[in-house]
């Protein structure tokens, strides 16, 4: 069990017309704390201010699955981090795994989109992770540190106060397989290792990572019993209100 507080995250991916959206929010409003955990939520751009809107004055917090580097510009179907904090959004995904296998998002490009979104006080929800080709490899440690180098290089310990880091393995996500608590263990202390020598062993301590990849109802208890494991960054269970509520209140 973790001794920072935990972070509780649902990741709605491209789910939800508005209507399903608010229905969905305003049942989680309802869903209780018992843990004391913090609540986030990504809905679709679309969803984010009616979503915000109907968060406000509850314990839910609002993010951005993605969001540009600049500001503004010629960028169409993109969305800025300005648009995405105007919309009601305090916090923002970045480096999502189907944002880099999908859309081809590379090292380079989210340290800019980390950029973005630190400078317009976006609390960053930095995601790594290796692929079962890596993991079987034997390059699951390379190749988070390398996802974590490049993809926050030249941020000061300062500048990044408050990133969260989610970790999830691709072979994880949307499959139903999930990494076994120990499997996760291992690469949150890892992380937490990693950021000790990067940054400090205060700033390690401080950061929340937290465990994503197909996690449920029937298995977040034991994975939030593992001391590096800070929370969880949940897909598809995060669309079922009933579901999302047992995780949030995990025992
Ligand atoms: P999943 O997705 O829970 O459906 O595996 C997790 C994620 O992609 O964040």
């Amino acid at each position: 069990m973790t001794k920072r507080t935990p972070i509780i995250a649902g990741n709605w991916k491209m789910h939800n017309t508005l209507a399903e959206s608010a229905a969905l929010i305003t049942a989680l409003t309802k869903a209780g704390n018992k843990n004391h955990v913090e609540i986030i939520v990504a809905p679709s751009y679309t969803s984010l201010a009616k979503v915000a809107e109907l968060a406000k004055g509850s314990e839910i917090q609002v993010a951005a699955q993605d969001v540009h580097w600049e500001d503004k510009g010629a960028f169409t179907s993109a969305v800025s981090p300005v648009q995405a904090k105007d919309a009601g959004a305090t916090h923002t995904l970045i480096g999502h795994s189907e944002r880099r296998s999908v859309f081809g998002d590379t090292d380079e490009i989210l340290n800019k989109k980390v950029a973005a979104a630190l400078r317009h006080g976006l609390t960053v929800i930095f995601c790594v992770g290796e692929t079962l080709e890596e993991r079987e490899a034997g390059k699951t440690l390379s190749v988070i540190e390398s996802q974590l180098k490049n993809g926050l290089k030249d941020f000061t310990e300062e500048q990044l106060k408050g990133l969260i880091i989610a970790y999830e393995p691709v072979w994880a996500i949307g499959t139903g397989k999930t990494a076994t608590p120990d499997q996760a263990q291992e690469v949150h202390a890892a992380i937490r290792a990693y950021l000790a020598k990067a940054y400090s062993p205060a700033f390690a301590e401080a950061t929340r990572i937290l465990y994503g990849g197909s996690v449920k109802d029937s298995n977040v208890d034991e994975i939030m019993a593992k001391e590096d494991v800070d929370g969880a960054l949940v897909g598809g269970q995060s669309l079922i209100a009933e579901k999302f509520a047992r995780i949030i209140n995990f025992n």
